[in-house]
């Protein structure tokens, strides 16, 4: 039987929105975001402000939430709080790529230890589903190294700049369309 998924949301932009608005769409996965656990108080948000907490503690804490998605764009923060729910015994689902990048290893070392999983299909590639596919298919080869640039931003910038369009404009495209970040938010709500 499926186990039911009671969903902590850490972060709440370009990829956390999209997730919750797939979710609360899809009538074929049995999960529920519970809780969202974002940064700025300020920033106007798409839907209530009722749906929102300014601490992590609030899912890491919540010994109903059996499972943490990480979207945050800071890999600092994003390290201590999948370690911690990782810790906590929550499944963990991450898109940070500089956090795995930088701490692969050891997160699912903890991970294991903890009997739960860390998954992080959409740290690669723009969420083409490699990582599986790996693991499924390939878990006997011994393939020692995959090369490509096997990061959707990238590849998009990388694209648009062959068409012509000039690396600024790539990535400003990409900007506007969310895949790259940005600098600065520009819808703000000032008390
Ligand atoms: N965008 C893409 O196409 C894409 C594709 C694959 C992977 N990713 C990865 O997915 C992650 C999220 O990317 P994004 O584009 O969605 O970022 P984003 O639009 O910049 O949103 C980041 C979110 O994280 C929240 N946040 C930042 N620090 C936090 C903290 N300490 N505690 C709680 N919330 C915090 C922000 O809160 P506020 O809303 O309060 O500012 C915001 O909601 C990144 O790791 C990125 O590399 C992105």
């Amino acid at each position: 039987m499926s186990k039911e998924l009671n969903i902590g949301l850490i972060g709440f932009g370009c990829v956390g929105s999209g997730l919750y608005e797939v979710l609360n769409k899809s009538k074929l996965i049995s999960a529920h975001i519970s809780k969202i656990v974002v940064k700025d108080r300020f920033k106007i948000r798409s839907i209530d402000e009722s749906h929102f907490s300014y601490n992590v503690d609030d899912v890491l804490k919540d010994d109903e939430i059996n499972v943490v998605i990480e979207l945050i764009n800071d890999s600092d923060a994003a390290y201590d709080i999948v370690k911690r729910a990782l810790e906590a015994g929550k499944d963990v689902v991450t898109a940070n790529k500089k956090l795995l990048a930088e701490h692969l290893d050891e997160l699912i070392a903890i991970a294991k230890k903890n009997n739960v999983s860390l998954l992080y299909e959409g740290a690669v590639a723009g969420s083409v589903p490699i990582i599986r596919n790996l693991e499924e298919y390939y878990n006997n080869d011994s393939l020692t190294s995959v090369e490509g640039i096997v990061n959707g931003t990238t590849n998009y910038i990388l694209t648009k700049s062959n068409e012509g369009i000039g690396y600024d404009a790539a990535l400003k495209n990409a900007q506007e369309l969310g895949f790259a970040g940005v600098e600065s938010y520009p819808r703000r709500r000032w008390i």
